[in-house]
C-alpha cells in the first residue's frame, strides 16, 4: 500500500465485465490501497415502461457487473446500481453514500453509449436522429456534469477530489473507422472536463480526461466497426504502438492522486500515436 492513498475512497463508474477498461484502473488503485465503489448499470426503480427486452439486458448487465467485482476485486467491494441518463437514479446514489458518511476523493467516468452504432454498423452523422444524438451526448457527455453536480449537492465528494473521464482521439479527429456520432459526445465531454475544470476549481476540485488508444476488447470497443483494423494500424503507427489498459490505469492513478494540481488537462495514453499525422 502506498501511504499517500491510505483513507482514499474513489467511484468507478462504466465496469461491465472484465474487459472494461474501468476494471483496469479499479484494480490498479486498489492496489495502491484505494477503496473503491463501483457503479454498474443495471434495472432501477427510475426506469418507466422499459420492454421485457430492455428490462432483462439491464438484470444481466448488472449481474455480470456484479459477478465481475466479486471475482476480481473481492467480495467486500461495495457496488450500486447506476443509469446516469436518469437523474433519480444519480440522485439515490450520491443519496446512498451522503447517508453512509462516504467522502469521495475521486471519481472516473468510464461510461459511454451511442446507439447509433449497431450490428457492426455506425449511422453516418447525416442519418443521425435528433434523439439518437442527444441520447448519446446523455449518456457520454451530459453524464459527467449530472454525476458531480449530485455528489457535490450531497457533500459526497471531498474538496480536493479528482474528477476523471475517459475519450478517444476521435474527439477532434477523424479517423480511420467510423466514430462519427460518439466522436462528437466525446468533443463535447472535452469541452465539458475544461468548463468543469475552471468552475470546480474554486473548491479545490480537479477535473482532467484522458484519451486511451483504440481498444477493441471491451464491449463498447468491440461494437465499433473496424476498430480492430485501426488497434492494428495505430499499434504499427504508434511510437510506442498502442497503450495497454495498464497503462492507462497508470497514468489514471496519477491525475487521480491526492494533492495534485493538474486540471483541464486531456492527456494521451496512447503511445505515442497523437504526434502523428
Ligand atoms: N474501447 C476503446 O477503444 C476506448 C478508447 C478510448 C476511450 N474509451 C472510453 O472508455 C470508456 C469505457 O469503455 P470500454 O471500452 O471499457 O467499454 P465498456 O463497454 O466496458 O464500458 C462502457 C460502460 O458504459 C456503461 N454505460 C452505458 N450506458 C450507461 C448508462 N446509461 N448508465 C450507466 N452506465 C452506462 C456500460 O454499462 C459500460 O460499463 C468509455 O467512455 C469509452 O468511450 C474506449
Amino acid at each position: 500500500m502506498n501511504s499517500s492513498w491510505y483513507g482514499k475512497s474513489i467511484l468507478i463508474a462504466g465496469i461491465t465485465d472484465r474487459s472494461s477498461l474501468a476494471l483496469a484502473i479499479a484494480r490498479h488503485l486498489q492496489q495502491l490501497g484505494v477503496q473503491l465503489i463501483c457503479t454498474g448499470l443495471g434495472e432501477t426503480s427510475h426506469h418507466a415502461n422499459l420492454s421485457e427486452k430492455s428490462a432483462q439486458f439491464l438484470r444481466k448487465n448488472y449481474e455480470d457487473f456484479t459477478d465481475t467485482v466479486a471475482q476480481e476485486l473481492g467480495p467486500d467491494v461495495q457496488t450500486a446500481v447506476l443509469d446516469v441518463t436518469l437523474d433519480g437514479s444519480v440522485a439515490e446514489l450520491a443519496e446512498h453514500l451522503r447517508r453512509k458518511g462516504t467522502k469521495l476523493d475521486g471519481i472516473v467516468h468510464a461510461v459511454a453509449m451511442d446507439k447509433t452504432i449497431r450490428g457492426g454498423f455506425a449511422k453516418n452523422l447525416l442519418d443521425v436522429t435528433r434523439e439518437e444524438f442527444a441520447g448519446a451526448m446523455d449518456v457520454s457527455a451530459y453524464s459527467l456534469i449530472a454525476l458531480t453536480r449530485s455528489l457535490i449537492e450531497c457533500e459526497v465528494l471531498a474538496p480536493g477530489a479528482s474528477v476523471l473521464s475517459l475519450s478517444y482521439l476521435g474527439a477532434s479527429r477523424v479517423m480511420t473507422h467510423p466514430y462519427k456520432n460518439i466522436g462528437v459526445a466525446k468533443s463535447a465531454l472535452e469541452r465539458i472536463t475544461l468548463e468543469m475544470a475552471q468552475e470546480l476549481g474554486l473548491r479545490g476540485i480537479r477535473v482532467n480526461a484522458i484519451r486511451f488508444s483504440p481498444y477493441a476488447v471491451s464491449k463498447a470497443g468491440a461494437a465499433i466497426p473496424g476498430l480492430a483494423e485501426a488497434v492494428a494500424s495505430c499499434d504499427s503507427l504508434s511510437p510506442l504502438g498502442n497503450a495497454r489498459p495498464e497503462d492507462l490505469a497508470r497514468a489514471a492513478a496519477f491525475l487521480l492522486s491526492p494533492d495534485l494540481r493538474i486540471t483541464g488537462q486531456i492527456l494521451h495514453v496512447d503511445g505515442g500515436y497523437s504526434i502523428g499525422g
